[in-house]
């Protein structure tokens, strides 16, 4: 089924992923399969809890065998992504992965170069602050909690939130 997302509409962060995989499918919510679950686990260390931000992702349907969603799949679903971002006016957008840092940000560089950073760019008529950080399928594979692995640097990269969740922009 569509998933188009969840959290609170008065979040002022917006977590933006790929798409759905097979347990978002079923349960019409974004990030509950098993690399939703970890991300969860790593905001909640890194004090960022879920239920604190609005979650949803670049397409609505289910890509079939988890494969990046094609360009056309992305484009059919731009219009929710933009209307999404017009309704909720967030402060700062998380993009989980290569698929929404390169969209959001119009540029073919990867997640390693794009994250650990805040980004200003326009998309939807906006003026956005992005923070790219790595997709939680990679780390799932990286677990390594050693200082400057992909895991710690995420774990650096959700903390950097938290002055946006207390209400106040840095
Ligand atoms: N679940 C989602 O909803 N999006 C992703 O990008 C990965 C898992």
């Amino acid at each position: 089924m569509p998933v188009f997302g969840e959290g609170p509409r008065d979040s002022s962060v917006l977590f933006v992923g790929e798409g759905p995989g097979a347990e978002e499918d079923l349960s019409g919510r974004p990030f509950v399969g098993r690399s939703g679950r970890f991300l969860s686990q790593l905001m909640e260390e890194a004090g960022v809890p879920r239920e604190s931000v609005f979650i949803s992702n670049v397409v609505r349907c289910r890509p079939p065998g988890n494969r990046d969603p094609k360009p056309a799949e992305v484009a059919a679903c731009l219009p929710w992504l933009e209307r999404l971002i017009d309704l909720l006016k967030p402060e700062v957008v998380v993009t989980v992965g290569n698929v929404p840092s390169r969209l959001l940000l119009d540029t073919k560089v990867g997640i390693t170069s794009l994250r650990g950073e805040f980004h200003r760019c326009r998309f939807a008529e906006r003026e956005l602050t992005v923070r790219p950080i790595f997709h939680p399928s990679y780390l799932l594979r990286n677990r390594s909690r050693e200082r400057g692995k992909p895991l710690s640097l995420t774990l650096d990269d959700l903390r950097a939130l938290s002055p946006w969740l207390a209400g106040g922009i840095p």
